[in-house]
């Protein structure tokens, strides 16, 4: 494997040139893995074989480095000194990492109290200058695209179309690890970026002949911020789901398209049961994903129950969770119960408490 997703799939980035340099904290090559326990769990039938594609192991802890190597390399081809963001966590955590391996300066504007504490220590530890502003994604969005069109920083949201070329070899990633396209493709959607991304990714690849068939593509919003289900943006978006947490998304078309173009649906999931697939991933199958990830394993349970997908053939699935557990580790506490046990130092004492515990 070449390192970072730039050398890995260059002849289908066509925006990167010999002028352009590299800027990469090694991300993508990310684990797909098969998730038996899970799709117990979550009723998924038994002709289905479900993957996992675990973007928690990138190396900010989501898939936004993909993107986040493609605009920073390019804002540092043109000599851009800074970048700028607006984010529910995640995206800034990305560029202030990728800004200081540019030894750029970096600018992120947040949604004040919505970001989960992994992230905003991120930011702040790379050296972005942070600001929370008194509003949500989309007003953030806005003020950074305005304040980028008038000053000499580089916009690094996925309104920056590399960061979408960036993300789609997620998709590239997951066909030459399973020989083929899967049947379906199941993912969270918040701005829409990645959905459209991956269908992009999948498409190339099709047309480049590195597949038999494109994947339904299947994209899931949480209850209380699901603009594309609605028809209509969302003026005051609602979840626990932070990164997710958008009403308004900048690639609502790309999302619409992907969902259209594929056969596909793009649905919505409530906030409790997101939490229960976010402990039901981590439980069954060892792999810590933030909330926001639990929405398309959610999504596919609720499909399952609904009898949407066909028993008559078998099926592979897989899903992207986007971002590592660790980034929210107030709400893993909350979910779990913080159930810690204390016993004396003393052997007899911790076995009287494992029996009541274990056996
Ligand atoms: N999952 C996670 C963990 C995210 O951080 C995001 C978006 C998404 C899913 C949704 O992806 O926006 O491409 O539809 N986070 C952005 C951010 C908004 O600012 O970090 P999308």
């Amino acid at each position: 494997m070449k390192h970072g997703i730039i050398n890995a799939y260059r002849a289908f980035l066509p925006d990167v040139t010999d002028a352009t340099p590299i800027i990469t904290l090694y991300e993508g090559d990310t684990p797909l893995l098969e998730a038996p326990r899970l799709r117990e769990r979550l009723f998924l039938p038994d002709n289905l074989r479900l993957f996992i594609k675990f973007e928690g192991m990138n190396p900010t802890g989501s898939f936004k480095d993909r993107g986040m190597t493609m605009a920073v390399s390019k804002a540092a081809e043109r000599g851009a000194q800074a970048v700028m963001c607006a984010s529910t966590g995640n995206t800034s955590a990305a560029a202030a990492a990728y800004a200081a391996r540019a030894g750029m300066r970096s600018v992120v504007l947040l949604p004040r109290g919505e970001v989960a504490m992994g992230k905003l220590s991120q930011a702040l530890m790379h050296g972005a200058t942070v600001l929370a502003i008194d509003g949500n994604f989309d007003e953030a969005l806005c003020l950074v695209r305005d304040i980028c069109a008038t000053h000499p920083f580089d916009l690094v949201n996925s309104v920056n179309p590399v960061r979408l070329e960036g993300q789609k070899t997620a998709a590239f990633e997951i066909v030459d690890e399973l020989g083929d396209a899967p049947d379906y493709h199941a993912i969270p959607v918040g701005n829409a970026g990645n959905i459209t991304a991956y269908w992009r990714g999948f498409r190339q690849y099709h047309a480049a002949g590195k597949t038999t068939k494109l994947p339904k593509m299947l994209g899931f919003q949480a209850a209380g911020a699901s603009p594309i289900v609605d028809g209509h943006p969302v003026l005051h978006p609602q979840t626990i789901a932070t990164a997710i947490r958008i009403g308004n998304p900048a690639s609502w078309q790309g999302a619409v398209a992907a969902r259209d173009e594929s056969g596909g649906l793009i649905d919505r999931v409530s906030d409790e049961r997101i939490l229960e697939a976010y402990a039901a991933v981590a439980a069954s199958e060892g792999i810590f994903a933030e909330p926001a990830c639990a929405t398309p394993l959610a999504g596919l349970q609720s499909l399952a129950e609904q009898g949407y997908f066909p028993l008559d053939r078998p099926l592979r699935v897989s899903v992207t969770l986007t971002g590592h557990g660790l980034k929210d580790p107030d709400r893993a506490l909350k979910v779990s119960g913080g159930s810690v046990r204390e016993a004396p130092a003393q052997k007899d004492a911790i076995l009287r408490e494992l029996e009541k515990a274990i056996f």
